[in-house]
């Protein structure tokens, strides 16, 4: 079993009767998920993915990630929230966080289109400088600003470099199957597009093209992380808490919502987590931020954080628990070497390898969290590899979809997500938003 869920370190939080008084509810979002009669329900293309995807354009991504590999240094990845994160969380989970300074004989990739940093795009374009370069645009609704900016300057840079019929063959576009401007324009223009499927939302959208065209591209095998969701999938039918570690998670952190834990920090102790960590928290955050309520999704790395976040979390307010994210095989060895002159006192460290001190660094916080006032609900994954990836990214989509419901929220929706748009719109004088930006004008002190 690729994930497996650990409750041991948050029994003392949560009493057996709770669980079972949860199970109703889980059973009620099992049935709404199941049946398609949810909040959302048009947006559930994400639960069946990993059997009835399209194999036609799966072997199509094979192939444009083989063309991109032969014929870039640099492949740049534009999008915005779900459509740059999990490719992203996917190369660093499985690769590495420094997958472009590795040896390799696949291209840097570097993601653009996810902020509005002029400080940002203008270090890409340096970057680019006497490199071949290849872009994926990704947007769904094909209009989102951030990224249609780098497109614009990605798109200018490969006209002038590769004139307007090579600057085609590197041109990579990944959006609404008909609708949206950005597929009439690149239909227009004759670049190859992808599909983001009209049922999948965004922060659900990793498995489609989205995702697994960057994914294929840093070389990354995407049947086996195809494979891993499907045997998740095929894990976590059974709406019994007891026989169902994902439902048993979304059960668990209902639980400590309603008691007050109003905050869950995922927490990894491999740096490679981090992004992986960033898509979860849209997931969660994107997911259940509505109808003001639901759980603040933040997360840490540790070690590293033990040493900035660590005090708040042993001793600050007690709003918190934490889901923590083992991963059980690294692939990695690395033993402490001795040493003669033994100065900072660790020769008793000699030999043993890295690992361990992290798995007992591990264990030692959870004992003094727990000691501490904090539930941690302990989440194991075999490995860093592609098919445990797809298996972790189901089991957490599955949950969220549960946990959602459970709340009482449209897990499928983000509402909340325009009001900044508009005021920037406005703002900006964009036309047909003239009464809107006098009215926020006077408001900017
Ligand atoms: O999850 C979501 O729906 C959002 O984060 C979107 O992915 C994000 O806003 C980008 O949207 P689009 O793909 O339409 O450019």
């Amino acid at each position: 079993m690729s994930v497996q869920l650990n409750e041991n370190y948050v029994n003392g939080f949560i009493s057996d009767a709770e669980v079972k008084n949860i199970q109703p509810m889980i059973t009620t979002a099992h049935n709404l998920l199941r049946t398609k009669t949810g909040p959302g329900n048009d947006f559930l293309g994400w639960v069946t993915l990993p059997f009835d995807y399209d194999k036609a354009e799966f072997e199509a991504i094979k192939e444009s990630a083989e063309k991109i590999k032969k014929n870039c240094d640099v492949f740049i990845v534009i999008g915005i929230g779900g459509s740059y994160l999990g490719a992203r969380a996917a190369i660093e989970f499985v690769k590495s966080p420094v997958y472009n300074n590795m040896k390799k004989d696949t291209p840097d990739i570097y993601f653009s289109g996810c902020n509005i940093s002029a400080e940002a795009l203008s270090e890409l374009l340096a970057i680019c400088e006497g490199k071949d370069v290849c872009i994926n645009v990704i947007s769904k609704s094909g209009t989102t600003t951030e990224p249609a900016v780098a497109f614009r300057v990605f798109r200018a840079l490969l006209e002038k470099k590769y004139g307007v019929e090579g600057a085609r063959e590197r041109i990579f576009v990944t959006t609404d199957k008909a609708r949206g401007t950005l597929k009439k324009f690149s239909d227009e223009k004759g670049y190859q597009t992808f599909v983001v499927p009209d049922d999948v939302g965004g922060r659900f959208s990793v498995l489609t093209a989205v995702g697994l065209l960057p994914i294929a591209v840093a070389g990354i095998d995407i049947d086996a992380l195809m494979k891993g969701a499907q045997d998740a999938a095929n894990a976590y039918t059974d709406d019994d808490i007891s026989k169902n570690d994902c439902y048993k998670y979304a059960a668990l952190r209902n639980i400590l919502y309603r008691k007050g834990k109003t905050t869950e920090i995922l927490v990894g102790y491999e740096p490679s987590n981090q992004l992986f960590n960033e898509w979860w928290k849209q997931l969660y955050g994107e997911s259940e931020g509505k109808d003001q309520r639901g759980i603040y999704p933040s997360s840490v790395i540790f070690s590293t954080d033990l040493h900035s976040l660590g005090q708040y979390i042993q001793d600050g307010m007690r709003n918190i628990f934490e889901t923590v994210l083992n991963v059980e095989k690294t692939g990695f060895e690395l033993e402490i070497p001795y040493d003669e002159a033994n100065v900072d006192g660790l020769n008793f460290l000699a030999g043993m390898d890295l690992n361990k001190v992290n798995k007992t660094a591990m264990q030692g916080t959870l004992l003094a969290h727990v000691d501490g006032g904090v539930p941690n609900i302990v989440i194991n994954v075999e490995d860093k590899s592609a098919h445990s990836l797809g298996y972790l990214i189901y089991f957490f989509e599955l949950a969220c979809a549960i946990s959602g419901y459970v709340l009482g929220v449209n897990p499928f929706d983000q509402p909340g997500v325009e009001a900044y748009k508009k005021n920037m719109f406005a703002l900006l004088g964009k036309p047909g938003y003239e009464a809107e930006k006098a009215e926020l004008e006077k408001r900017i002190k």
